[in-house]
């Protein structure tokens, strides 16, 4: 089947919601996920972390440490409720998002939500690997990390599971997250 083939069967027959949102733990793949599977659909991307950079004029490390995380939130919540109004789009979202201001109820009910699951040990080893700046982990040792990763995401898993999709994260393919959405209308 083509690409082109492909993107007529999911997006534009109408069965796929025109909301995709990726939720899941730092580390966990969400970006290079929700862009590959975009590509695949036929539809936007966009990674909510680097809408609100856009947005703020400030890196997320600098939002953490000039303004503060409840202000990182409440300018997460905004950018969520305009994401909520546009149509064909795969959202990255950052990983506390679904955990604060009702952002798991408010994606559910403008979008299918998926949550790639990931168990902490994958995580750590990700994190440990990854270029990204991230606040909330900066400067953790390698068991530190664990830790931190074990306690945060027992605190965050209730939320994650409210996703109407629970995926497995190891070895994960967007095509396979495609397939998952046909019908998610
Ligand atoms: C955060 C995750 C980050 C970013 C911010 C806070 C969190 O996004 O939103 O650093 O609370 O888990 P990623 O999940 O893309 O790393």
């Amino acid at each position: 089947m083509t690409m082109r083939n492909q993107t007529d069967s999911l997006a534009l027959n109408g069965k796929m919601n025109p909301r995709i949102f990726l939720i899941g733990f730092m580390g966990s793949g969400k970006s290079t996920l929700g862009s590959k599977l975009a590509r695949y659909v036929g539809y936007d991307f966009v990674d909510m972390d680097h809408l609100i950079e856009e947005t703020a004029g400030m890196t997320i490390p600098g939002i953490f440490s000039e303004h503060g995380e409840d202000v990182f939130r409440k300018w997460e919540h905004e950018i969520l409720l305009e994401l909520c109004g546009r149509e064909n789009v795969v959202i990255s979202t950052g990983g506390g998002a679904p955990c604060h201001n009702d952002m798991i109820r408010i994606m559910n009910d403008h979008g299918a939500t998926i949550y790639i699951q990931l168990p902490a040990n994958a995580l750590k080893d990700r994190l440990l690997n990854s270029k990204t700046e991230r606040p909330l982990i900066k400067g953790k040792s390698e068991s530190e990390l664990l830790e931190y990763i074990s306690s945060l995401l027992a605190e965050r898993e209730k939320y994650y599971q409210e996703a109407r999709y629970v995926v497995n994260g190891v070895n994960l393919v967007a095509e396979a997250l495609a397939d998952l959405l046909r019908e998610s209308y």
